[in-house]
């Protein structure tokens, strides 16, 4: 299958609260249009006490963050907060890929082509070298023959970059969702040729809910050894998290979160939100409303003939192909959403959130189809 070209339009003109559609404008462009989580801003509240609290990371929210993680993953797990997912996943790669080195991902990964050199900035030069992809998913087996080209062998250092890492996405950019079987096998590829396995978890909540699993069988039992965090995208108001499953990487994501600039003096407040986010199932809860909103919507296009759905839709993203009239017309009717791609053939992408609603799904349906 074709994929898209990931070049979001600028945001459409339609979308302009000042003047008031029909209905109030309901942007399907990204998960992170939405708000955030009451239950999240109430957290930050909470932190909020006035007695103030130690800086830099040693109040007692962060220092709780490992045990929780811990609990959750089921295993030892090392947190550390960051405002983007950009700096999670250029910190994550900064740990396992020297200058000299290259790491494996897709073409249209968020790392490769949308995080403006942060990668390469981070690990001071190292090469990112895209696998092909089916459905925006890297197999094992392309991994496997992009090893082989590279020559990960050393007969031929130092003239070749020396592989070092992969780096996958999950969600993936085109919405598909790994299996455990298929993270099993890259991770055993990677493991066999000595590299270490990157999670972009921007949308891991997204997946766990969709397959259903616990988080460590998706993660470190399957392989990954270290990982991005996502909680921005559904709920949060800004917070990530590196999250180690190796203490060895430790001390070096120390000395580069500080330098790289990431470490909050007021910490306390990214951390409370990664604290509530995980208590009490509300990361998985949020999810499941962006999922099941997801399916609803895409059930509904699919009825309609001029509308192909693009890619299985196994989390909240939706690539639709659909005539420009019909875009037109579902913009006019006060719903925004991002171009996709293919001007002939006109691609958009619906991503539904943690507070998407049903009956503004049910409207967009009916509008399309009208
Ligand atoms: C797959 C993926 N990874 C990472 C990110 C994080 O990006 P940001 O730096 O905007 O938080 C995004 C955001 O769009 C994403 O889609």
């Amino acid at each position: 299958m074709k994929e898209p070209t990931f070049r979001p339009a600028p945001a459409p003109e339609t979308f302009n609260p000042a003047e008031p559609a029909e209905f109030a404008p309901v942007n399907f462009a990204s998960d992170n249009v939405t708000g955030v989580a009451p239950e999240i801003l109430e957290a930050i509240v909470e932190a909020n006490r006035p007695q103030g609290a130690w800086p830099y990371g040693n109040d007692d929210v962060t220092g709780g963050l490992n045990e929780r993680f811990s609990e959750l993953f089921d295993t030892e797990a090392i947190v550390y907060p960051v405002a983007t997912g950009t700096a999670a996943n250029a910190l994550c790669l900064s740990l396992v890929a020297q200058p000299f080195n290259t790491v494996y991902c897709l073409k249209h990964s968020h790392t490769n082509e949308d995080e403006g050199g942060a990668p390469e900035f981070y690990t001071n030069g190292a090469k990112l070298v895209p696998v092909p992809a089916a459905d925006g998913k890297m197999t094992a087996a392309a991994l496997e023959a992009a090893i082989g080209e590279v020559g990960g062998g050393g007969a031929r250092l130092p003239h070749v970059m020396e592989a070092a890492a992969v780096s996958i996405a999950q969600v993936t950019e085109c919405g598909t969702v790994y299996s455990v079987d298929e993270v099993q096998d890259i991770c055993a590829v990677a493991r066999a040729n000595g590299l270490f396995v990157h999670l972009d978890g921007a949308r891991f909540a997204n997946a766990v809910a969709a397959l259903g699993c616990e988080p460590s069988e998706i993660t470190w039992q399957a392989g990954i050894d270290l990982m991005s965090f996502g909680a921005t995208k559904n709920g949060a108001m800004a917070a990530e998290a590196v999250l180690l499953f190796n203490e060895d990487l430790e001390e070096t994501l120390s000395r580069r979160r500080m330098r790289g600039g990431h470490l909050f003096s007021k910490m306390r407040f990214v951390s409370a939100q990664l604290a509530r986010y995980v208590e009490d199932g509300l990361w998985l809860q949020l999810a499941a409303n962006a999922n099941a909103m997801a399916d609803r919507l895409a059930a509904g296009l699919a009825e309609i003939d001029e509308i192909a759905i693009e890619y299985p839709v196994d989390a909240n993203m939706i690539f639709a192909a659909l005539p420009g009239d019909i875009a037109e017309r579902l913009r006019d009717a006060g719903f925004d959403f991002y171009d996709w791609g293919d001007p002939d053939r006109p691609n958009i992408r619906l991503v539904c959130a943690f507070n998407t609603d049903a009956d503004d799904v049910d409207r967009f349906v009916e509008a399309a189809r009208r």
